[in-house]
């Protein structure tokens, strides 16, 4: 059972404060009769709740990856930039789904987003320590002492500590592993390390990575690529 303003919420036709007004008003009944409180526990499967006398549609659960291009913010709204959320498809835009964690306006690459506040919840916290791995170009010298800084924990400029990450030279960048998501913690950690980030892109996370998804594009996800996103692999070079 779940509090009703969050069931309805959830289904992206009110927000909750909406729904507490509505309540108040009498437009909302759960199986025929008038709703009390905004609070009230409903079974989302089997309860039929209609706002002004309509049948809310209880939506379907989406996890899906996004191929991010530069120039998009990581927002659910903003008052001047184009949002991540002007790339999800018509079809997908009634559900509800928010982008999981955040990538720089300039950042590409492998965005999730869900409709799923949980599974949102444990790909961010860092107790589960999800890994997501970025690809860098850089000004400035890669050296064999960066393993070794990145794996004892990067302390950034501010005097914050980061857990222990991993660096190693792809190309002719640099491919980063990190299992939280501090505010622009790569170009961060990078310039600890006297390396300034010209391109950064997000390659993988946890174990699914973009494979064919062109630039700009969305894809949901199959159950069993879910899984992938909190599949453990040891050693990753
Ligand atoms: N780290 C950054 O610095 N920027 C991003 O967009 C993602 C990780």
């Amino acid at each position: 059972m779940e509090r009703l303003d969050k069931v309805i919420s959830e289904s992206g036709r009110l927000s909750r404060s909406e729904c507490k007004r509505y309540v108040k008003q009498k437009r909302i009944k759960v199986d025929g009769v008038t709703a009390k409180t905004s609070d009230m526990k409903v079974d989302k499967e089997l309860a039929d709740i209609r706002i002004d006398g309509e049948r809310l549609n209880v939506k379907r659960r989406v996890v899906a990856i996004l191929n991010k291009p530069s120039g998009y913010v990581t927002s659910t709204e903003d008052p001047r930039d184009r949002t991540v959320m002007d790339l999800i498809p018509e079809e997908y835009r009634h559900l509800g789904l928010f982008p999981v964690g955040r990538l720089d306006k300039e950042t590409e690459g492998l965005l999730v987003m869900t409709n799923d506040g949980d599974l949102a919840h444990r790909l961010i916290t860092p107790k589960n320590g999800v890994r997501k791995v970025y690809f860098a170009l850089f000004e400035g010298k890669f050296e064999q002492d960066d393993i070794k800084a990145f794996r004892d924990g990067i302390v950034l400029k501010d005097g914050q500590k980061c857990l222990p990450a991993d660096i190693c030279s792809y190309k002719e960048g640099c491919l980063i592993l990190v299992r939280e998501g501090k505010y622009h913690q790569v170009r961060r950690m990078m310039a600890a390390r006297k390396m300034k980030v010209t391109y950064l892109e997000r390659v993988m996370e946890g174990d699914i990575s973009l494979h064919s998804l062109e630039r700009g594009c969305f894809r949901v996800l199959s159950d069993e690529e879910e899984i992938l996103l909190f599949k453990e692999e040891k050693p990753w070079f």
